[in-house]
């Protein structure tokens, strides 16, 4: 369940966890992403309830609510983490790191099944950020504090405010990061 690969992704993006043993008893994100797994899991053998049962848990415990059906990709960090929300349809690619406070959630005027964002390989959204319908944040790209993204946003480029301008720089683009693969 690449539980070793995110003790290293941690220790890579997280400057204050150094020691393994400390992120093992303390990291309540980290904590968060594997219950996640383990609910996910039940999601796919279509025990749905207990999938929802050990989600609600992981809520209790860590403060931070991933539905089950959501679909995450490897070395995906929480830091900090109290407050966060990943709705149902939400898809994350590879290398992904969120912070406190965050909402990957719907506008409530969505009709169709895809109603939550898609973040591809390397995404970087900061504390407090709400990233709101089925959009994508391409790789690599950063949102800031507190932002409020209601449309796309290239790779490489930073989102800011709300509603969210974006901030091009010279390795901005279009690009295709193939997570509907994940679903
Ligand atoms: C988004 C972020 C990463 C951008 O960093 P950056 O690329 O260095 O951006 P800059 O500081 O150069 O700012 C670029 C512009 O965006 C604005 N800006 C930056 N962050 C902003 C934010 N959160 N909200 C609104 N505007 C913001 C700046 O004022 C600047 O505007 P200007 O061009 O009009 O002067 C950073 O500002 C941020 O939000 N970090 C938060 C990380 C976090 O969650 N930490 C919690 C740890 S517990």
């Amino acid at each position: 369940m690449g539980l070793r690969s995110d003790i290293i992704a941690i220790k890579g993006k997280d400057p204050a966890a150094t020691s393994t043993l400390s992120i093992l008893l303390t990291s309540s994100g980290m904590h968060a992403v594997w219950i996640y797994r383990l609910s996910h899991l039940y999601w796919k053998m279509h025990l749905k309830l207990l999938a929802r049962i050990t989600s609600n848990l992981g809520r209790f415990l860590t403060g931070v609510e991933i539905h089950p059906a959501a679909v995450i990709g490897k070395n995906f960090l929480i830091d900090h983490g109290t407050g966060t929300v990943i709705g149902e349809t939400t898809i994350i690619g590879n290398n992904v790191l969120i912070y406190h406070q965050v909402t990957l959630g719907g506008t409530g005027n969505e009709s169709g099944i895809k109603r939550h964002p898609s973040l591809c390989d390397g995404v970087m959204v900061a504390a407090g950020a709400k990233i709101l319908g089925d959009i994508k944040i391409g790789a690599n790209a950063r949102v800031g504090a507190n932002a409020v993204v209601l449309s796309d946003v290239p790779s490489n480029a930073t989102a800011v405010g709300m509603p969210a301008r974006i901030i091009m720089n010279e390795n901005t683009k279009e690009e295709d990061c193939s997570l509907m693969s994940k679903v």
